[in-house]
């Protein structure tokens, strides 16, 4: 057996705990282990592929990023190449991957990637590619899985910042928003507001309105607490209104999601008359060690992933189903996206404890 790994779309904390866990279990029926470097840069010739033995994956665990690179521009079924009048154009390279993944001799494929690269790797096997995906980001917005890993650190670090921004914000009375990742998922908005305290919280799932949170500042303003923090989920949208993308100087908006916060501070600056500041957290959601639990989570399903392509289980993703492990179809997987529902209990917590969130 020639198995091979591959990383793909934004990282997360504890990718390479995955990999090390392939590596070693895969290596340990022995099997041989190969990287596909950059996404599947490697099958494309854009990078290499490599043997990965055990002294490749020595001490890697509690390491950020991914020892293989990864991508998020690399999709063999829509690679954008340079078209004949020079503007970006979209060509189906995945036969090309499949015929490169034969000639490596590879036998079966992990793919530790989020929605994007579990989406491709369906593709993937249906083409005859044996694939087993292990769900990756720290969105935590992977529909088929309890957790993705890389969500408990991504909250940790939002937690942490919002536990800094409540000594700045009640020495100069101010109101500060701070803006998480999670794409159109409020979880790491959700989770971190809620443990760090936060007085309101705006996710995409729930269209906020910026009166009733500047209704909350003003109530805690009448009951002498003249600071406030809200924590606005990068997707969150306003009531009638739309998400907000990312201005690039002299670009106009692009096609990322990003400044939300700035929205809603400026809204909230004019309601209330207070002084309002905000910041985006970004990528330090996603860079550094992944905390204990992401590491064990990941160690834990890269060992499934070698399990599952052990017991022949190919065109599945291997999940995390009340703290056991399961594997449910990829098809079932693709394509979806799991958001906050409305009866979580976080959520219910949240308003039990008087946070707005916006409604
Ligand atoms: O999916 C993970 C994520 O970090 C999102 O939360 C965020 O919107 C996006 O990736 C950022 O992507 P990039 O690294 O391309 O800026």
């Amino acid at each position: 057996m020639r198995l091979a790994i591959s990383t793909g779309g934004g990282d997360a904390p504890g990718l390479n705990a995955v990999i090390r866990a392939v590596v070693l279990s895969a290596r340990a029926r022995g099997w041989e282990t190969w990287g596909i470097q950059r996404g599947f840069g490697g099958l494309l010739g854009d990078a290499e592929c490599m043997e990965l033995d055990r002294d490749s994956v020595r001490g890697i665990t509690h390491l950020g990023g991914t020892i293989l690179g990864t991508s998020n521009r690399g999709n063999p079924f829509r690679y954008v190449v340079p078209g004949p009048d020079g503007a970006p154009t979209e060509i189906d390279r995945s036969d090309e991957l499949v015929r490169a993944f034969r000639h490596h001799g590879f036998h079966a494929l992990v793919s530790i990637g989020g929605d994007g690269s579990l989406q491709i790797a369906e593709r993937l096997g249906a083409k005859g590619i044996p694939v087993v995906g292990v769900p990756k980001t720290i969105d935590n917005d992977i529909v088929g899985t309890d957790r993705s890993f890389g969500f408990v650190t991504a909250v940790h670090v939002a937690t942490e910042a919002i536990d800094r921004l409540h000594t700045t914000a009640e020495s100069h009375d101010r109101v500060m928003v701070v803006e998480l990742m999670g794409r159109h998922a409020g979880w790491i908005a959700l989770a971190s507001g809620v443990a760090g305290g936060a007085d309101a919280i705006l996710i995409p799932e729930i269209p906020y309105d910026l009166d009733r949170v500047a209704e909350k500042v003003m109530e805690r303003e009448r009951s002498g607490r003249r600071f406030s923090i809200i924590v606005v989920a990068e997707g969150a949208v306003p009531k009638g209104g739309t998400t907000t993308l990312l201005e690039k100087a002299g670009a106009g908006t692009v096609d990322r999601l990003g400044g939300v916060a700035a929205l809603v501070a400026d809204g909230l600056e004019a309601r209330t008359g207070k002084e309002v500041r905000s910041l985006v957290l970004g990528h330090l959601q996603r860079g550094g060690s992944p905390s204990t639990s992401d590491r064990l989570l990941a160690l834990r399903f890269g060992a499934a992933a070698v399990r599952a392509v052990a017991d022949g289980a190919f065109g599945t993703m291997v999940a995390l189903h009340a703290e056991a492990m399961a594997c449910v179809p990829l098809a079932d997987v693709a394509g979806r996206t799991r958001t906050v529902p409305l009866d979580s209990d976080t959520l219910l917590t949240a308003r039990d404890l008087g946070i707005s969130l916006g409604d």
